[in-house]
């Protein structure tokens, strides 16, 4: 049986939240529930969240499997956005840590049913939350090509957007687009084979971050975590691509910050006080890039509340 997911920078992870006996993590990103079994094993508490039911189903079944976790963690269907609303549910007022391992699982891109994947075929969806009613389809189908230019090109930062967006609706023209084969064809014939991986990678990226609503809220979410830190404690988060690191590095960046006055007046007057410290930035090992590739793209940033 296919692994559901493989765990990205593991142990970096846990020597980062310095994982231990009796504390309480938030796992805003369950999945397979890798991080979180770690946290477990290592004696820690876990509340964690996940938006996609599938992964809810399959973690609780997992963890269920050692009987001396038991009554060690809750999972919650959420989104991680949500976070401040779902510790204040389950009474929790302080976290000794938090970790974010940001979009989606191999599960999910493996899973045809899924419709994530440019590689295989199946209805185009895209949805984490099977509850929510955008799908992939309803995007591609539905947007107005200016729309579909403009996602393509802003969250798959693809420059072939525009030609993209018109065969889509062109082809849109003669039947709707239903399965991720036909759109991964149709962004093929627009996109010359190159050096950077599947040609309709960035399109199917960009898509997938419109379905789910990827980037807004995410600086606000690690600011809400952030605010519910214990002294001393840390927060990890792991980006896969440059759009979200890119907002992970700047949220970061402004907690850290004494002052976030724009850089021409002479004098402070924002009064803003850095709440983190900045631990660091790390990159996966090529022991484990080479045993899972996947890992390859991914970004781990560290900070520690004051
Ligand atoms: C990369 S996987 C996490 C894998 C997990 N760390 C493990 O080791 O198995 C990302 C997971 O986060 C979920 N996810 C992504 N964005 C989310 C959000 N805003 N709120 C809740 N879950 C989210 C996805 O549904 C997916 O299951």
């Amino acid at each position: 049986m296919r692994e559901y997911h493989v765990p990205v920078m593991l142990t970096e992870c846990m020597d980062a939240l310095r994982v231990g006996e009796g504390k309480l993590y938030f796992d805003g990103t369950l999945g397979g529930g890798g991080h979180s079994s770690e946290i477990l094993r290592r004696g820690g508490r876990l509340i964690a969240t996940d938006r996609d039911m599938e992964a809810i189903d399959y973690a609780r079944m997992r963890l269920s499997q050692v009987t001396e976790w038991s009554g060690r963690y809750t999972l919650v269907k959420d989104n991680f956005k949500n976070v401040t609303e779902v510790l204040k549910a389950n009474a929790v007022d302080g976290l000794d840590g938090a970790i974010l391992d940001l979009g989606i699982s191999s599960h999910q891109v493996d899973e045809n049913m899924r419709g994530f994947s440019y590689s295989g075929n199946g209805l185009l969806d895209m949805r984490m939350d099977r509850d929510q009613y955008l799908s992939a389809m309803t995007i591609v189908n539905e947007y107005t090509e200016e729309e579909l230019s403009r996602i393509i090109y802003t969250y798959g930062e693809e420059r072939f957007a525009r030609k993209i967006a018109r065969s889509i609706v062109e082809a849109r023209k003669r039947s709707r687009i239903e399965t991720t084969k036909r759109l991964a064809d149709i962004v093929k014939s627009c996109v010359p084979e190159g050096k950077n991986g599947h040609p309709a990678k960035k399109t199917f990226q960009a898509i997938r971050i419109e379905v789910n609503n990827e980037l807004s809220g995410l600086g606000e979410a690690i600011c809400d975590i952030v605010n519910v830190l214990r002294s001393g404690s840390r927060i990890a988060v792991i980006s896969f691509h440059s759009l979200e690191d890119r907002i992970v590095k700047q949220t970061l960046k402004t907690l850290a910050s004494d002052c976030i006055c724009d850089k021409s007046l002479p004098i402070c007057v924002c009064n803003h006080k850095a709440s983190v410290k900045l631990i660091g930035k790390y990159k996966p090992s090529a022991e484990e890039v080479a045993k899972n590739s996947r890992s390859q793209s991914a970004t781990l940033r560290v900070a520690e509340k004051l």
